[in-house]
């Protein structure tokens, strides 16, 4: 499975090893980008923008990396990477960025991680479907939000 994932990287010029995008928040930042409306206060994006972080996550990465799942139904996603949560995600934001964002250093396209491709269609279950696959603009995104939220006050 490593090997195929290598090789379909490499073929899409994308590097091999998880690297840091080095993807930048403008500035100052536009607040374009939350996890959510409430929890991006002064946000100035659209309501999909605003609530851009725990969309994405809901959509590609917490059938596996939840704080609600045991080990035996993680489908091999590591303890402590657990994206349910804001603060879940921020602990670990650079190894997301490192994993799944797309930015000048960098085109990451290691996570949703199934095996050939297969990921569970509920939190938990067996790996019964295609994974989703987010799509370069959403991996952009990604990266510059992690950026911006980096930087911001947070009071977890
Ligand atoms: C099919 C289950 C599955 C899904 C869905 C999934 N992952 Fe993973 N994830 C794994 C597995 C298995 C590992 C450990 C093996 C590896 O690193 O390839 C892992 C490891 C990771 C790591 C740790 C890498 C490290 O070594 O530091 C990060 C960060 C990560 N995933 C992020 C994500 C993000 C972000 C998403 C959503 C875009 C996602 N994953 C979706 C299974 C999954």
């Amino acid at each position: 499975m490593r090997l195929a994932l290598v090789l379909i990287v490499a073929a899409c010029g994308a590097e091999a090893v998880p690297t840091d995008t080095q993807a930048v928040c403008p500035s100052p930042d536009p607040r374009t980008f939350g996890y959510t409306l409430a929890d991006t206060p002064g946000c100035t994006g659209t309501p999909a923008q605003c609530n851009f972080g725990k969309t994405f996550m809901d959509t590609y990465c917490i059938n596996c990396h939840s704080s609600a799942l045991p080990r035996s139904q993680r489908n091999g996603a590591p303890l402590y990477h657990d994206f349910d949560t804001f603060l879940g995600v921020m602990q670990v934001a650079n190894h997301i960025d490192q994993q799944t964002g797309f930015g000048p250093n960098a085109r990451n396209a290691f996570m949703p991680d199934g095996q050939n491709g297969r990921c569970p269609s509920v939190a938990g279950g067996p790996l019964d479907v295609d994974c989703p696959e987010p799509t370069a603009e959403e991996r952009t995104d990604l990266a510059v939000w992690l950026a911006c939220e980096r930087d911001r006050p947070h009071q977890f």
